[in-house]
């Protein structure tokens, strides 16, 4: 039987912004999405053991089929390959946490091992962004490079499709953050594309949002790196407005925010493709990690205590 694991991950700054190849910041959390797979019989049979919100496992249950036929493809192996696949892990499937590209890190890395393929991670991160083009269309392999690799990182897609910029980003210590979860599952690859097409239809409103998106990707690892916290907080809120405004955020997400800024977050946002899915607060140390996580509880959302710059790169 061949075994992997990868890793989940919050966008902190860029998301969305990253497709078009604008830069991001994102930091795998030390959750993980864990896959066994054993050579089949029959098919592709796949038994999801993962914590997901309602609905998730059902709504992706087509993507995850195409994913692991385009991922078989990448590997030069036949897409219908008889491979029996477990997946699990400490990763929930919520929306919005890198939970297929973590999986598909997970898979791959085992179908490696069962097959005795012996891939290097920078294949195992290709094969993986391959397998993201089933769940969110254009993806910008930000998911993949996080759930491959781990860390904090700089993150920029090169659009004419040679290596993307990936640059580790050092912080003095681990920061403690909450990720809310809306419960709703969404749909990454029509975010996506919605955004896409709104700014064709009007670059005049959408072209300056991009490029304050860009300076604050550029301010944000900046703040993260001088370890002013309270800045970087102050950019993931403005981060989230601009999010609004591209039309990806929802009654749910906002009101996450809400509660954890009023909670003495230092600065809270939608992370990942949003319409749904999950928020990122942050909450240097125990005291205001606890009351954030409190008030989410008593509101009735499901969320995820956790830290950023802990897993290495
Ligand atoms: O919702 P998630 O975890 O799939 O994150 C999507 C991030 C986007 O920037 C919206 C898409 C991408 O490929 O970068």
């Amino acid at each position: 039987m061949g075994k992997g694991s990868g890793y989940g991950k919050v966008i902190l700054f860029g998301e969305h912004f990253v497709v078009h190849g604008l830069p991001g910041i994102v930091s795998a959390i030390d959750s993980t999405t864990d896959a066994e797979v054993k050579k089949g019989v029959k098919g592709l049979q796949i038994k999801d053991e993962r914590k997901t919100a309602k609905g998730y496992s059902e709504e992706k249950r087509l993507q995850q089929i195409e994913s692991i036929e385009r991922m078989l493809k990448a590997m030069n192996l036949d897409a219908k390959t008889p491979l029996d696949i477990w997946i699990g892990g400490s990763l929930p499937g919520f929306s919005g946490l890198g939970a297929s590209a973590a999986s598909s890190v997970a898979i791959a890395r085992a179908i490696s091992e069962e097959l005795s393929l012996n891939l290097s991670n920078e294949k195992i991160n290709a094969i993986a962004y391959e397998a993201e083009k089933a769940y969110a269309g254009n993806p910008s392999g930000i998911d993949n490079t996080a759930a491959t690799y781990g860390g904090l990182m700089w993150f920029k897609k090169n659009p004419a499709g040679g290596q993307d910029v990936v640059e580790k980003i050092h912080i003095r210590k681990p920061i403690e953050i909450v990720i809310g979860s809306t419960g709703k599952v969404a749909n990454t690859k029509a975010m996506v594309e919605g955004v896409a097409d709104r700014k064709k239809k009007n670059p005049a409103k959408y072209d300056p949002l991009f490029k304050q998106a860009e300076n604050l990707a550029v301010a944000g690892r900046k703040a993260l790196e001088s370890g002013d916290l309270k800045k970087v907080g102050d950019l993931m809120n403005e981060n989230h407005r601009i999010l609004q405004e591209i039309g990806v955020s929802s009654k749910e997400l906002d009101q996450l925010v809400d509660i954890a800024c009023k909670q003495g977050s230092f600065g809270a946002k939608l992370t990942g493709g949003g319409g749904g899915g999950c928020m990122v607060a942050l909450t240097p140390g125990k005291e205001v990690q606890g009351k954030v996580v409190g008030a989410f509880k008593g509101a009735g959302y499901e969320y995820l205590m956790t830290r950023i710059g802990v897993t290495t790169y």
